[in-house]
């Protein structure tokens, strides 16, 4: 038997709190905790899960990095906010250096905020990282920071804009964060979420939704060309569908899940929406997180249409997921972090 606790956001005005019970398979919502505009990016601290950070998804200066005190039953207390120094942050995660990274969409640039001892408090003063503005034609000359990862002493950020994947590091002296390499993608390929493991990248790529798998050379102006790419369109699409591959998770084997695997969730943004059927290829999936004793369960939803929050439960070692749980009073979540009680 397992209890999770499942905080969820999205494009509304406050985070979710459900319930998950394996035993009854039932999904109950707890509660909407107030969060300031479109919370469409939560995360929680590495180390201490009383702590969550969220972004606000907003625009025209209002950009925002939030923390937030767990309460019980999920309940969450804003403690702080830092600008994030830009517009239209959707992603947020806190490094094992005590920053917090946040990207900027809307706007092609990011933050590193550090915390202070108590990593619920923001040191607000640190500068806004640029990304390079792409040589593309209007409207596609942005770039478009869409994660930020720590492997080893680096941050690399898919920029979907770019094609490309920067490689930062902080700089010895002024100890700013700078891109000192780039991890080159497909033209027009969209990269917009990221996995690593051990010196291999795993891409997926929004806009021609593929999976692609390349080095991470310890050399980081070196070149890296891919060793595979996958297309991860659903077979036999429904009509005039269209596919925007959204979120990769990779999940190492353990013993009663012998492989590791890579999930990756694709939405179907096409003008008609899809019959019901395969959860995953019917329903739009925008955001997706794993949880419970091995990573048993996954939780997922889309940003679009109604089919709610679904839990799934991972089968045949992990090669299939089968819907346990769907609760629908809220439309549709965009992330979510998953806190076993
Ligand atoms: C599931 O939750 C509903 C609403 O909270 C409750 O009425 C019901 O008894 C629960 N079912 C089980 C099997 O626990
Ligand atoms: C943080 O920002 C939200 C608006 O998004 C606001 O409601 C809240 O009062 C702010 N919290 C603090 C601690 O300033
Ligand atoms: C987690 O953070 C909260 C808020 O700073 C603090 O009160 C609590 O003691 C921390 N818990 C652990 C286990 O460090
Ligand atoms: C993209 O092109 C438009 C139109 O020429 C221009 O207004 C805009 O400043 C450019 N964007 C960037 C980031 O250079
Ligand atoms: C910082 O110093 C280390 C060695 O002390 C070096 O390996 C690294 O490349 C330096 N990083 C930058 C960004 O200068």
């Amino acid at each position: 038997m397992v209890n999770l606790i499942i905080l969820a956001g999205g494009y509304t005005n406050f985070i979710a709190t459900y319930l998950f019970n394996s035993t009854s398979s039932n999904l109950t919502l707890l509660g909407q905790s107030p969060s300031g505009e479109n919370p469409s990016w939560i995360a929680s601290h590495p180390t201490n899960k009383s702590i969550l950070y969220a972004v606000n998804e907003a625009f025209n200066g209002l950009g925002q990095l939030q923390s937030f005190l767990v309460g019980q039953d999920g309940a969450l207390f804003n403690v702080a906010n830092a600008s994030s120094g830009g517009d239209g942050p959707a992603f947020v995660n806190p490094l094992s250096t005590g920053e917090v990274a946040i990207m900027n969409f809307g706007s092609g640039d990011g933050k590193f905020v550090p915390t202070k001892e108590d990593p619920l408090e923001f040191d607000d003063t640190a500068p806004v990282v640029t990304f390079p503005t792409p040589e593309k034609p209007p409207p596609s000359n942005f770039s478009r920071p869409h994660m930020a990862l720590d492997v080893g002493s680096e941050v690399l950020v898919p920029d979907l804009g770019g094609d490309t994947v920067w490689r930062l590091a902080k700089d010895n002296i002024t100890g700013e964060y700078k891109i000192q390499g780039q991890l080159q993608q497909p033209p027009n390929s969209g990269p917009r979420h990221i996995a690593v493991k051990g010196n291999t990248l795993y891409t997926i790529h929004e806009t021609d939704s593929t999976l692609t798998q390349q080095a991470i050379p310890q050399d980081p102006t070196a070149p890296s060309p891919m060793i595979a790419t996958f297309n991860i369109t659903p077979p036999n699409p429904p009509p005039q569908a269209q596919f925007a591959a959204a979120e990769i998770r990779l999940l190492d084997s353990s013993p009663k899940f012998p492989k590791a695997y890579i999930y990756a969730s694709n939405r179907n943004i096409g003008p008609v929406p899809a019959p019901e059927g395969d959860a995953i290829a019917v329903y739009e999936i925008r955001g997706m997180e794993f949880g419970g004793d091995e990573n048993e369960f996954l939780v997922a939803a889309g940003n679009v249409g109604e089919a709610g929050t679904i839990v799934m439960r991972r089968t045949n070692g992990g090669a299939d997921l089968e819907m346990v749980a769907q609760n629908t009073e809220i439309l549709t979540r965009t992330t979510f972090v998953l806190l076993q009680q």
